[in-house]
């Protein structure tokens, strides 16, 4: 038996992936994130207050636990300091937080490089959160990022002053106003100060708690269809949110993962631009959208809502091998008097199941639909899949028989308890 777990998003992200980690991790001695940076906004409520994790993994609620950022996240210093004292205002003290020496650093021109960029494209925009994510994952792969290990070492001042330089001539060309660079350098410094005492070898640590039999769970931002590799590209984000991601961003080889839950909504959202082939931009996506509170936890943008994909969620289960589901919201679907579940596509008058992350394919693809009969009550009380009512149980059962994977938590509303556990 594994004692690494997964939970990835199996869609395009805000599946509820928070309250799924914020579960699980009360088994975990390590809650770790393996990709992604502020972009993310994972919400989990307890006791009726709303917690949004954007960078701390989302099972540091659990006061044991040990919380890394991987090797894999992108950090910005300012976000990262500014969500520990709000959690610290809220009671929850950060004293376990180890932050990979190897992540890198989002700073000030990745932001305005991540705007710019997304004027340039005019109507060919990704509909980013303009966090600097993809800029800072730019730098990286052009090997001029900055390392958390050299954020908080000696090596900062010269490291910026070399950016900044750089990212001015390029600015020029774009008729923008220059970065100043002891400006940054000011303020950088002193969040550096404060970050200094959580920067670590984390690879060496998980290995350890590997061999000593702990349980580690590692915690997925975005999701699938938002792979740079895998997903709807460009319109996605600019790291590997899929198991691969797990490996790269934190140095566990693949041979010791165990359970890899995928998480999916009954229903389905997207934020951003990009296809959606089971997208309602109707009354019913209205309606959805209303009925789950489908509003950006990061962005507040009100998300594209429509129906449960299983075309695409079976290429979530191929590429991340999933060994179970999550599903949440059954009790938002529930109060839909007709529920549609998208079976296969109609591509140029031709039947298919096989999902391709290829626009031309998605965006000619038609969804064929079988239909549930909703009306589930109020099924929030429900701890047991027996107690369900006999629609919700269809519901659940199709998915299973159409994806062969079981569907091993079910969410019946956002509060931390409101799950029933298979
Ligand atoms: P994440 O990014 O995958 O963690 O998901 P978000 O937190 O961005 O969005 C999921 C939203 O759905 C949050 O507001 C959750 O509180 C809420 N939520 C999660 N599971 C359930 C559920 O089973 N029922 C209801 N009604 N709300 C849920
Ligand atoms: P969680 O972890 C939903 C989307 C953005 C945009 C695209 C690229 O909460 O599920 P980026 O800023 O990453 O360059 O934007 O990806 N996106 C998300 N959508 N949930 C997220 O995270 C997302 N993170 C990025 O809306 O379409
Ligand atoms: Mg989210």
């Amino acid at each position: 038996m594994s004692n690494v777990n997964v939970v990835l998003g199996a869609f395009y992200g805000d599946e509820g992936k928070g309250k799924i980690i914020d579960y699980l991790s009360k088994d975990a001695k390590y809650a770790v994130r393996f990709s992604g940076g502020n972009n993310a906004g994972h919400s989990i409520e307890v006791d009726g207050k709303k917690f949004a994790f954007h960078l701390l993994p989302s099972g540091i609620l659990n006061k044991n636990i040990k919380a890394i950022l991987g090797n894999g996240v992108v950090i910005d210093p300012k976000v990262l300091l500014s969500e520990i004292n709000e959690l610290k205002e809220n009671g929850y003290e950060v004293k376990n937080l180890y932050i990979s020496d190897k992540a890198h650093v989002i700073l000030p021109y990745h932001i305005v490089f991540d705007g710019l960029l997304e004027e340039v494209r005019g109507n060919r925009k990704i509909g980013t959160t303009k966090r600097g994510i993809g800029p800072a994952y730019c730098d990286k792969y052009e090997r001029c990022g900055i390392r958390m290990e050299d954020f908080v070492g000696n090596n900062f001042r010269e490291l910026l002053k070399i950016n900044v330089e750089n990212k001015n001539v390029i600015l020029k060309a774009y008729k923008q106003p220059k970065l100043k660079f002891m400006e940054i350098y000011k303020e950088y410094k002193e969040y550096a100060k404060a970050l200094k005492k959580y920067v670590c070898d984390t690879t060496t640590m998980l290995h350890k708690a590997i061999k000593n039999n702990e349980n580690i769970l590692c915690e997925g931002a975005q999701a699938t269809l938002l792979d740079i590799d895998f997903g709807s590209y460009p319109y996605v984000t600019s790291s590997s949110p899929t198991i691969g991601g797990v490996s790269t961003g934190t140095g566990i080889g693949a041979r010791y993962i165990g359970e890899v839950y995928g998480v999916i909504k009954a229903y389905s959202s997207r934020v951003g631009e990009g296809p959606y082939v089971t997208e309602q931009a109707n009354e019913i996506g209205d309606k959805i959208r209303e009925l789950g509170h489908e509003y950006g936890t990061t962005t507040k943008r009100p998300r594209r809502c429509g129906w449960l994909d299983i075309v695409a969620l079976n290429y979530a289960v191929m590429i991340n091998g999933l060994t179970g589901i999550a599903l949440n919201h059954l009790d938002t679907i529930g109060k839909l008097d007709k529920i549609k579940l998208c079976v296969a596509y109609k591509y140029k008058g031709k039947i298919t199941t096989d999902f391709k992350a290829n626009l031309e394919f998605l965006n000619n693809s038609e969804a064929v639909y079988e239909e549930f009969d909703g009306n589930f009550g109020d099924i929030s009380n429900c701890k047991t899949f027996e107690e369900l009512p006999e629609n919700a149980k269809k519901y659940v059962n199709r998915i299973e028989e159409l994806t062969g994977i079981k569907v091993k938590f079910i969410g019946v509303g956002a509060g931390r308890e409101d799950i029933i556990v298979r």
